[in-house]
């Protein structure tokens, strides 16, 4: 005889002490790194993996075999992934790869690792065992509607790795003309953490590349041009700057219909200067390590290098310049990102697609509203600069410098247009009235705000040849920013002439001999 329902509660039973197993995790693991592209100081040693709760923590190895030669990697933590759940040893098991990866549960366990091909591999699985033909009529009576619910789930999340398997390969094979710093680059394993923003091409992950955070931008095979024009714009030489997003890897996945283009770049955690500016007020230093790092970003992306023997740059306009693509380091240092549209300029080739009314309409300029655009280099540089006019325009509005009290973070003309402005209001209000975002009064007490917003409008000035140059608004912020550094300078400037006088040695009157 048998109970049906002891078989239940066991066979569930059993289901969930599986799933829980994963609540209180702690985890270290053997640290390896050889060293690319790292802030990490230790070559090898421990690293004790961080993990958020009820989610499994891992640790990995990869390596290089030729022929028996075995060259290490990289070694390390490994967040949640189905692919390691009650691995004890670090067994890699694809066939054939270029680099060999493992991932295991259990600390350390990835000081050994070895290559055992999946054929040949038992399979690790976690399913409660099956029960016996004459318990299953009862179970099946009694958790139809469960099974039933438990098979929607099982499917979607089948659909769901079919589309975004938790890692992969990044392959750069396809296209010879890319170049890497490192030949083990385009083979590092990449995990897939969550979905940072969606933007007007696909979505932008954060993701995994062994141990350190990259950002994965996907764009939908439609927009294959996109993808390629900013994979262009990112290869074009002289593009590594501080304050320009970093480039990783480009490359396509998965099969014809199915296929997605990938663009994986430095990953910064604290995302673009709109969400900052939604939720921080900023100080008049922050104020001016963010606006003055921005133009030094963009002064470069503008500038024409052709004679720079290593590395000859050409002009770059962005012409989707705004807050939303410009990202911030932990220091608040800015970083432009988003090259889907820019353009470059090179002496004796066509700039290429130079569409007049492209970009985000809040951002563009009279001229670009109006349609009255030239296609010549200096005419997109400064559409680049009115659209930076507005941006520095949002960063000073949430700016504590001033007495009184920060207002809300709105976007440019939300004041005027509300929400949604529609391409009319804007050319309405751009270029018919004239109008602008608008200077409180209290900005214009404070010398260092004075300033800058002079310098705005001259950025977003009516006349596209009246506006200042990037170079020039970065010079500007730079001396404004160490005139008001420290009030106390300016003291400190005069004691110290005073003693530099004082030291002097000057014979005084009716004291020489
Ligand atoms: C480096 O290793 C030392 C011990 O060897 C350890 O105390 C330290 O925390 C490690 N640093 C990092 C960044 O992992
Ligand atoms: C390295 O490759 C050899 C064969 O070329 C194989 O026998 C060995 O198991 C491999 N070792 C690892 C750790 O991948």
């Amino acid at each position: 005889m048998y109970d049906p329902w002891l078989t239940f509660a066991l066979v569930w039973g059993t289901f969930c002490v599986g799933l829980s197993q994963g609540e209180v995790e702690t985890r270290e693991c053997v640290f390896y790194n050889d060293n690319w592209r790292t802030e990490r100081t230790n070559q090898s040693g421990l690293e004790r993996c961080e993990g958020e709760k009820d989610k499994r923590l891992h640790c990995y190895a990869s390596w290089l075999n030729s022929s028996g030669t075995i060259r290490l990697v990289k070694k390390g933590c490994w967040l949640d992934d189905f692919n390691c759940y009650d691995r004890q040893e670090c067994v890699a098991t694809e066939e054939n790869p270029q680099v060999f990866f493992c991932c295991c549960e259990g600390n350390y366990c990835n000081e050994k690792f070895t290559h055992l091909p999946e054929a040949l591999a038992p399979a690790v699985k976690i399913r409660p065992p099956p029960p016996s033909p004459s318990v299953l009529s009862v179970l099946v009576y009694s958790l139809l509607p469960l099974c039933l619910l438990c098979l929607l789930l099982l499917v979607g999340g089948w659909l769901y790795r079919q589309r975004k398997p938790p890692y992969g390969h990044v392959d750069l094979g396809e296209d010879p003309g890319l170049p890497s710093t490192s030949p083990l680059e385009g083979l590092k394993p990449l995990q897939l953490l969550e979905i940072k923003a969606r933007g007007r091409f696909g979505c932008v992950w954060k993701a995994q590349l062994m141990s350190e955070h990259v950002a994965v931008k996907i764009f939908p095979i439609q927009d294959k041009q996109s993808w390629q024009n900013e994979r262009d714009i990112f290869l074009t030489p002289g593009m590594r700057h501080e304050n320009l997003l970093h480039f990783i890897a480009a490359e396509k996945r998965g099969t014809n219909l199915q296929m997605e283009l990938w663009l994986i770049t430095e990953f910064h955690e604290r995302g673009s200067l709109t969400d900052y500016l939604k939720g921080n007020v900023v100080s008049w230093p922050e104020l001016c390590l963010m606006s003055g790092s921005m133009c030094r970003g963009l002064a470069y992306l503008h500038e024409d290098l052709p004679y720079r023997p290593e590395d000859p740059k050409p002009a770059i306009a962005h012409r989707d310049f705004k807050s939303r693509n410009v990202l911030l380091k932990t220091d608040l240092t800015a970083v432009i990102a988003d090259f889907g549209l820019a353009v470059r300029f090179e002496p004796g080739i066509p700039p290429g697609d130079t569409h007049g009314q492209v970009g985000t309409r809040r951002y563009m300029a009279p001229e670009v509203l109006e349609g009255a655009i030239n296609f010549q280099r200096d005419a997109f540089l400064r559409i680049d600069m009115y659209a930076l006019g507005l941006v520095l325009w949002e960063v000073i509005s949430r700016c504590t410098a001033v007495d009184g009290p920060v207002e809300e973070y709105a976007p440019p003309f939300e004041e005027q247009l509300g929400q949604h402005p529609s391409l009319e209001d804007l050319q309405d209000v751009v270029v018919h009235k004239k109008m602008r975002p608008l200077f409180r009064d209290c900005w214009l007490k404070h010398q260092g705000l004075a300033q800058l917003c002079e310098t705005i409008e001259e950025c977003w000035d009516h006349d596209a040849e009246a506006r200042l140059s990037a170079g020039c608004v970065e010079e500007r912020i730079a001396q404004v920013s160490r005139a008001t550094s420290n009030n106390t300078t300016t003291s400190d400037y005069l004691v110290s002439v005073v003693t530099s006088v004082a030291n002097l040695d000057i014979p005084l009157k009716g004291s020489s001999t």
